[in-house]
């Protein structure tokens, strides 16, 4: 059976004062159904760890660089977050593939990276509103799955994680059809050794209020949120739906 993942991306928020944040999350869900993992930024991966250590919450990174270690000002490696107490890293978010230009080549060699430091690669994926108005998404999707997901991906060490750009921080989400086709189609477009294990989770203006909608689903396995993972009540009801959907 696959575990449901409630997944937080906290982005480039957050000050040692949101901790308290995550550590309400974790006292309003002692025993979890499904597993919850806030990705705080970098500068909070240790402490937020640290302050989560006798908890079921896990952390993760939102991003890591290719290599282990280098000549690279201002990176971080898999293996750094996984010594600063990360079980999970996110890769090729469509806010570092716009900002950063990161193609699926690259976010493949960060997963890879990630598996190599025993982390799990959440990798993202999703069409912009001009493919989708354009009828492309499923060919959008299916050539990001085979160009982001590394030799080496199994059901265990990957989370495949569904995001439309246009619906990320806009309060938009595509209708529950849409999302469910995706993710059909994206189950269908796994490798054989992947295809019934691996998590496929829904990111984009997932809120409190349309939680229970989206978790009820065929093939949703979890949200990767942002804005609503910020606040430990908002959160909150979104793991209690997640939670409810598993049953
Ligand atoms: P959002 O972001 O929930 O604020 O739309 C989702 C994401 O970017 O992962």
């Amino acid at each position: 059976m696959r575990r449901k993942l409630a997944a937080g991306n906290w982005k480039m928020h957050g000050l040692a004062a949101d901790l308290a944040e995550a550590e309400a999350l974790a006292e309003a869900h002692p025993s979890p159904g499904c597993e919850v993992l806030l990705c705080p930024p970098a500068t909070l991966v240790g402490r937020m760890s640290a302050a989560l250590q006798r908890t079921p919450v896990v952390v993760g990174g939102q991003d890591c660089h290719a290599e282990e270690s280098g000549a690279h000002t201002g990176d971080v490696s898999a293996a750094m977050l996984a010594d600063a107490g990360a079980s999970h890293v996110i890769v090729g978010h469509s806010e570092r593939r716009t900002d950063h230009g990161e193609t699926d080549a690259q976010v493949a060699a960060k997963a890879a990276a990630a598996h190599r430091a025993g982390l799990v690669a959440i990798i993202c994926l999703g069409e912009t509103e001009a493919e989708r108005d354009g009828g492309e998404t499923l060919d959008v999707v299916a050539r990001q799955l085979a160009g982001a997901l590394p030799a080496g991906a199994t059901a265990e060490n990957t989370v495949i994680a569904y995001e439309p750009v246009w619906a990320i921080g806009t309060g938009r989400t595509p209708t529950e059809a849409e999302i469910a086709e995706v993710h059909a189609a994206l189950r269908a477009g796994l490798p054989e050794h992947m295809a019934a294990g691996t998590r496929l989770i829904y990111g984009g203006s997932v809120k409190p209020a349309n939680a229970a909608a989206i978790f009820a689903l065929p093939e949703v396995d979890g949200a990767l949120v942002g804005g609503a993972s910020l606040k430990a009540a908002d959160f909150s009801a979104i793991v209690a739906a997640l939670d409810a959907a598993a049953g």
